[in-house]
C-alpha cells in the first residue's frame, strides 16, 4: 500500500471516529435534557401538590372558613347537615362555612398556575358528583385502593396535547371524620387524591431550544474538526505527492546513471578485450600466414602444420575466455549475503590443489574458522580463482623448487586480512609495479595470464569494497627462507556500498 493510500484510508478512519464520537456526545446530551425536563416538570407537579395540599390542611385545621356567599360560592348543600353551616353576624350579614375540599376546589377552578398547571380534588366515592375522576384518575385511584401505590406520574396524550399527569392519594385521618364519618370511611381508608396535570407545550418548547442548541454546537465543533483534519489532509498529502515526485525524479536520475555507466563499463570492456586481443589476433595472423607463406615455398611439413594450428587452437581458447572474464566482472544478478569466508577460501583452495598441475605445490594453509562476512560471495571467490590463476601459471614456468604457497586469513577489528605468499622468486622490481595493469607488453607476460591479477584487483576494489596490494617477501618453509611476493588483500566485514 503506498502512503497516499494510507493516509486516506487513516484520515476517513479518523474522520468517522471523530463523527461518532461528537454524534454519541450530542445524543447523550439531547437525551440529558429531556430527562431533565421530566424531572423538572416531575418537581413542578410535586411542589403545586404540596401547595394544593397544605392549603386544604389550612382550611381543615380550621374546620373550615366562613365566607360571605356570592353567586358563585354558594352555601355548600353536602354541609346542610352541619349544625353552624350558615352564621348571621350581629349586624345581620350571613356567613357560610366552606369545608377544605370546596375551598380548594374553588381555588383550583378559578386560579391555574404560571404554566397552566391545574389540579383536581377526587375520589372514587365523591360526596360531590363535580369530584367525580376521569379515566386515567379512576385507575390510578383504584391502585391507590389496592395499595399498589401511593403516588403516580406519567406523561401521555391528555386532550390532544402531551402532559404529565401527577396523583398522590388522600387518606383518611382523625379529622376528617367531623364531615365524612357518614360516609362509611375508617382511619386510614383512601379518601381520594388530588391529581395535578401540567401541559408539556411550555417545557417542550424550552428543551427544543435546548436540542437546537445542543445539535448546533456539536455541528460547530464537527466542522471546526473537520476542517482541522483537511487541514492536516492536505499538508500530508502535499508533503507525500512532493516526496512521491523526488523520489521518481531521483529514480529516473538512478536509472540514468546507471545506464551510462553501464555503457561507459561496456565501453571500457571493449577496450579492454580490445586491447588484450591485439597480441593474440596477431599470434593467430602470424600462425596462418606463416603456413600460407611455407606452403607457396612448398616447405611445408606435416608437424608444421600441426604446431600452427595447436598455436591457434589456443590462442582461441584464450580469445573466448577473455570475453568470458569480462563478462564476469560486469555481472550484476548477484546481491550481497552474509557467508563463511573461512569455508570459501579452503574451497578454493580445495580447487587448486585439484589441479594437476599444482601436484606439486607446497600448501601452508592458517586460516583463521569461521570469520562471517556480509558482501558478494561470488565476486569473492571469483577475485581469489584469479589470484590462484596467476600463481598457478607462475609456478608451471619456474623451475625452481620447492615450490611453496601460504595462506592465511585472520580477521582484524571491522576487517579480514588474507595473505598469500609465493616463492617463485621471478617477479622483479619493474614487474611488481605493473602487475595489476591491464597491460601486455611481451608474449611473455600473455603467457602467465596477467590479466587475472587486473580482474582480481577490480573484484576487490570495485565489487567488494576492498583492497588489494603486492609486496616482495620471504618465506620460511622446513628451516629455508625462499624470496617471492606477498598479495595482501583486506575487506571489510560488511560491506556497504
Ligand atoms: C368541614 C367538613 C369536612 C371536613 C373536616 C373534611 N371534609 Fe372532605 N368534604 C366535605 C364535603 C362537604 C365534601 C363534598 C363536597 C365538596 O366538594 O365540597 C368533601 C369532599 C372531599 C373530597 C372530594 C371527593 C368527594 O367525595 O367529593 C375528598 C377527597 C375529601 N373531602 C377528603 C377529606 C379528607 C381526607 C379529610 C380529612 C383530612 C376531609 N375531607 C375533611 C367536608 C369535609
Amino acid at each position: 500500500m503506498n502512503s497516499l493510500n494510507r493516509l486516506n484510508k487513516v484520515t476517513i478512519i479518523i474522520t468517522l471516529l471523530l463523527t461518532f464520537t461528537v454524534a454519541v456526545s450530542a445524543a447523550y446530551a439531547i437525551y440529558n435534557a429531556y430527562h431533565q425536563k421530566q424531572e423538572l416538570v416531575l418537581e413542578q407537579a410535586k411542589n403545586a401538590f404540596e401547595k394544593n395540599l397544605n392549603f386544604r390542611k389550612w382550611v381543615a385545621m380550621h374546620g373550615g372558613v366562613y365566607v360571605f356567599p356570592t353567586e358563585k360560592t354558594q352555601p355548600n348543600p353536602y354541609l346542610k347537615n352541619h349544625p353552624f353551616r350558615d352564621l348571621e353576624t350581629t349586624d345581620g350579614k350571613k356567613l357560610t362555612l366552606m369545608n377544605p375540599a370546596y375551598s380548594l376546589r374553588e381555588m383550583l377552578e378559578n386560579f391555574k398556575g404560571r404554566f397552566d398547571e391545574y389540579g383536581h380534588i377526587t375520589s372514587l366515592n365523591p360526596v360531590n358528583p363535580k369530584n367525580h375522576p376521569d379515566k386515567w384518575e379512576e385507575a390510578v385511584l383504584k391502585r391507590f385502593e389496592n395499595k399498589e401505590i401511593s403516588e403516580y406520574y406519567e406523561i401521555y396524550n391528555y386532550k390532544g396535547e402531551e402532559h404529565l399527569r401527577y396523583m398522590k392519594v388522600l387518606n383518611t385521618e382523625a379529622e376528617c371524620f367531623a364531615c365524612h364519618e357518614t360516609h362509611g370511611y375508617e382511619l386510614g381508608d383512601v379518601r381520594g387524591g388530588i391529581s395535578i396535570t401540567i401541559p408539556m407545550i411550555y417545557y417542550n418548547e424550552k428543551s427544543f431550544q435546548e436540542v437546537q442548541k445542543i445539535l448546533f454546537m456539536h455541528l460547530f465543533i464537527l466542522l471546526v474538526l473537520y476542517g482541522i483534519i483537511y487541514f492536516f489532509y492536505q499538508r500530508l498529502k502535499n508533503s507525500i505527492l512532493e516526496e512521491q515526485k523526488l523520489i521518481s525524479q531521483l529514480a529516473l536520475k538512478d536509472q540514468m546513471l546507471f545506464k551510462q555507466s553501464k555503457i561507459a563499463s561496456l565501453g571500457e570492456m571493449l577496450n579492454n578485450i580490445a586491447h588484450h586481443w591485439r597480441q593474440p589476433l596477431s599470434i593467430i595472423s602470424t600462425s596462418a600466414s606463416g603456413i600460407k607463406l611455407q606452403r607457396e615455398f612448398n616447405t611445408i611439413t606435416p608437424d608444421m602444420i600441426d604446431k600452427a594450428m595447436d598455436e591457434i587452437i589456443h590462442t582461441t581458447k584464450y580469445l573466448s575466455q577473455t570475453i568470458e572474464d569480462f563478462t564476469n566482472l560486469i555481472d550484476e544478478h548477484s546481491s550481497k549475503i552474509t557467508f563463511n569466508i573461512s569455508e570459501y577460501l579452503l574451497n578454493d583452495v580445495q580447487i587448486l590443489k585439484a589441479n594437476t598441475k599444482c601436484q606439486n605445490i607446497h600448501f601452508i594453509i592458517e586460516v583463521e574458522p569461521n570469520i562471517e562476512v556480509k558482501n558478494y560471495k561470488y565476486a569473492f571467490t571469483k577475485a581469489i580463482l584469479y589470484i590462484f590463476n596467476y600463481l598457478q601459471k607462475l609456478y608451471e614456468n619456474s623451475l625452481l623448487e620447492p615450490k611453496v604457497l601460504l595462506l592465511q586469513l585472520t580477521r582484524k577489528e571491522n576487517e579480514v586480512h588474507i595473505m598469500i605468499k609465493e616463492n617463485t622468486n621471478c617477479i622483479d622490481d619493474e614487474a611488481i609495479k605493473k602487475l595489476f595493469e591491464p597491460s601486455i607488453t611481451s608474449r611473455y607476460d600473455y603467457q602467465t595470464n596477467n590479466l587475472s591479477l587486473f580482474l582480481a584487483s577490480k573484484l576487490i576494489s570495485e565489487n567488494l569494497n576492498g583492497s588489494i596490494n603486492v609486496t616482495h617477501s620471504t618465506l620460511s618453509y622446513e628451516n629455508k627462507d625462499y624470496s617471492g611476493v606477498c598479495f595482501k588483500i583486506t575487506l571489510p566485514l560488511e560491506n556497504k556500498e
